[in-house]
């Protein structure tokens, strides 16, 4: 119940860029607060931008629209705005998200990740996703689908991890020069759950130099590490379910950073990963 409440809370506040995915087990949540804002009036489903994400055990080419129907029947909606390949390796097929062999190794799956791109241009074509991008490609990977013969549609967007410990210049230069929209996932620097994220990285939202510059603008480092982000065109996808961090996350609007703070935060860069993602 709490990502009903902070995604209403959200679409309240303004924002209209929602992030979900299957494997988030949330998307009926997502889709119940979107479908009680538009039955409120608050908003039209036009202005909602709806991001699905295709896992890894679902990239056979034959999977690929009934796994976007299948997210659809959940939200109870009739399209997405943008469905992403989640990661560039495959799973084996199946109902197990993580499988496992007898010995606890990940059991991956042979899969041509052009053709699972063809399947996702079907999707396009077929009115069940406006846009087709994808997330956690490196520059080879994307460069394997830009160079497909025949290809269809670009990638839009690739959804990487972004933000002033980790700040991608060659991807992101990559990408500016492709028309491929960066959109950077723990902008914050995630929420530090040791399951999944290495924390011997220092935490972000300590760091001296945002907070210095927070200061000056009476905003806080989270605020900073934000604007930081768009201000170089990178797009946030900041997570919190904390109506107030909500809010402040939203309050990045009424101000800019000056290059030379640019500069300074961009320096921050320790090119290392919070998400390892080491399956
Ligand atoms: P919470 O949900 O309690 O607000 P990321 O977006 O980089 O993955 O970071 C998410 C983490 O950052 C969550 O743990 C979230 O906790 C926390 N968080 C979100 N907004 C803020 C903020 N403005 N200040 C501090 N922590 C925040």
């Amino acid at each position: 119940g709490s990502c009903l409440e902070s995604v209403k809370i959200a679409i309240d506040t303004g924002y209209r860029h929602i992030d979900g995915a299957f494997v988030y087990y949330n998307e009926h949540e997502v889709g119940q607060a979107i479908r009680e804002k538009i039955a409120e009036g608050r908003i039209k489903r036009e202005d909602i931008f709806y991001c699905g994400k295709l896992w890894n055990t679902c990239h056979p080419p034959e999977l690929v629209r009934p796994t976007l129907e299948k997210t659809l029947k959940i939200l109870q909606l009739d399209y997405v705005d943008l469905y992403i390949i989640e990661l560039p390796m495959a799973f084996k097929p199946g109902d197990a998200i993580y499988p496992k062999d007898e010995n606890g190794k990940m059991i991956y799956h042979e899969t041509d990740l052009c053709a699972t791109w063809e399947a996702m241009e079907a999707c396009k074509d077929a009115g069940l996703a406006k846009s087709i991008g994808v997330s956690n490609f490196n520059r080879r990977q994307l460069e394997m689908i830009l160079n497909k013969p025949g290809l269809k549609y670009k990638p839009v967007s690739n959804q990487v991890e972004c933000h002033p410990y980790f700040t991608q210049p060659k991807l992101l230069e990559f990408c500016r020069q492709h028309d491929i929209v960066i959109v950077g996932y723990s902008p914050l620097g995630t929420s530090r759950d040791e399951t999944w994220v290495n924390v011997s990285s220092p935490p972000l939202l300590k760091d001296p130099v945002l907070n210095a510059i927070g200061k000056k603008y009476n905003k806080t480092a989270a605020q900073v590490a934000l604007r930081f982000s768009i201000q170089r065109g990178v797009v946030v996808i900041p997570k919190s379910f904390n109506p107030q961090r909500i809010r402040e996350n939203f309050q990045i609007f009424d101000f800019s950073l000056t290059e030379k703070e640019m500069k300074e935060i961009e320096a921050l860069n320790k090119n290392v990963r919070y998400v390892e993602l080491l399956m």
